[in-house]
């Protein structure tokens, strides 16, 4: 984040926290509970999150050259690989002998990658290093016969998988601005320290949503962080498909004792990056979570949740990080109890709309945003299917 941003940032939230005032959107909008709960609505959300370039890890969880993770991406088993010259890669962990799954392990480091089956081998880079008995196979191309890459992106010590390889290929420039204010923000050099996962019987809209207002803060987290904020105070910009949050804390009338040049934003504010599709990053005074959603079904999603720290530390702060990520998981456990129960009284019919008021503006729009996209993937799809040129895609090491 530049300095400028920064301080008028923390200009604004002064001013809603002094005159106890609210971000107020236009109109209020009815959202269609049909949108949660329609199965051919939540397969096409599907096939756009996996035409994206989806936040799948912190660079930290592959740390150095061998290291290892898999992954379900969309539905899709995802190798990510630390080559031995430093590139993170992504690749189907399917084998291209007769398609096992290459490596079965969440995590790990090794120099090359020996399928289960009938140990054809992989290197770190994805190419095909040995078949077993070789004769066997005298049409193999050994160029073209190595795992299936994906596009992958590290970018702000986060990395990005595209699982499908269709569509998004790069970052968009938005989104790489806002990976430039995290790096601005000081969130580099650092580690996961704990993290958590767990599958929720929730929609995965349910649980992005509870991200995108602080009006429930003072109500569904009265036993966690409520004390920490003002009622109902944040500052919401849309920067392409990503959402910035910004939330004063309590603290912020002691910005009217110090010289604007000394505010920092994240002493003062908890500053919330929803990354489209699929990830937030809350950024806090000395360090940030990464929560990562994966939907399972149409009435499940999983949710990862890391914390994540500065890479030097004292044994005193190992400790005070193991109650943050605690305190963490109880906060957000809150909300996601609440998704499990929204999604349990959806199958009522009780409601055919929900109300989003006008301090919850961003959710209408993100949603808008949400339906744009579905209804453009939807465009291509019939576009492809009557173009007599479409062709399958190609898979090839560069
Ligand atoms: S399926 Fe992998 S070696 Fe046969
Ligand atoms: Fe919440």
């Amino acid at each position: 984040m530049n300095r400028e941003t920064e301080v008028q940032l923390l200009r604004d939230a002064l001013g809603l926290t002094q005159a106890g005032a609210h971000s107020m959107a236009a109109s209020e909008v009815e959202q269609p509970v049909s949108d949660y709960t329609d199965p051919i609505r939540f397969n096409t959300e599907l096939e756009v999150m996996a035409r994206s370039l989806n936040v799948v890890a912190h660079a930290s969880q592959v740390p150095e050259p061998g290291s290892f993770i898999t992954r379900e991406i969309v539905g899709r088993p995802v190798l990510i690989t630390r080559g031995l010259d430093g590139t993170v890669r992504a690749f189907l962990n399917v084998c291209r002998h007769r398609g096992a799954r290459v490596e079965t392990r969440e995590s790990g480091r090794c120099r090359a990658f020996v399928c289960p089956y009938h140990a054809w081998t992989y290197r770190t880079d994805g190419t095909l290093a040995s078949v077993r008995q070789p004769e066997g196979f005298p049409s193999v191309d050994f160029g073209t016969a190595g795992l299936v890459p994906l596009p992958c992106v590290e970018s702000a010590e986060l990395i990005w998988v595209n699982p499908s390889g269709e569509g998004e290929q790069e970052l968009p420039t938005s989104t790489v601005a806002v990976l430039a204010e995290l790096e601005g923000l000081g969130c580099v050099n650092s580690i996961v320290q704990h993290s958590d996962s767990k599958v929720w019987r929730a929609n995965w809209k349910l649980i992005a949503d509870g991200g995108l207002e602080s009006y429930h803060f003072k109500i569904a987290h009265r036993r966690s962080i409520a004390p920490l904020f003002p009622d109902n105070v944040s500052i919401q910009e849309f920067l392409g498909r990503n959402v910035r949050t910004v939330l004063p804390t309590s603290t912020m009338p002691e910005l009217l004792n110090r010289p604007e040049s000394d505010w920092r934003i994240r002493d003062y504010t908890h500053v919330v990056y929803a990354l489209w599709p699929n990830a937030t990053v809350l950024v806090q005074e000395g360090h940030y979570t990464l929560a990562t959603i994966q939907p399972v079904a149409i009435d499940q999603t999983e949710i990862s949740v890391a914390t994540v720290v500065p890479r030097a530390q004292s044994e005193q702060d190992q400790a005070y990080w193991r109650a943050n990520h605690d305190f963490t998981m109880k906060t957000l456990d809150e909300d996601f109890v609440i998704g499990e129960q929204i999604q349990a009284g959806m199958a009522t019919g009780a409601n055919t709309t929900f109300r989003f008021g006008l301090f919850e503006g961003a959710l209408g729009r993100w949603h808008e945003m949400l339906r744009e996209e579905v209804a453009g993937h939807l465009d291509l799809r019939r576009s492809t299917r009557s173009s007599p040129t479409a062709t399958a895609p190609s898979h090839s090491f560069e």
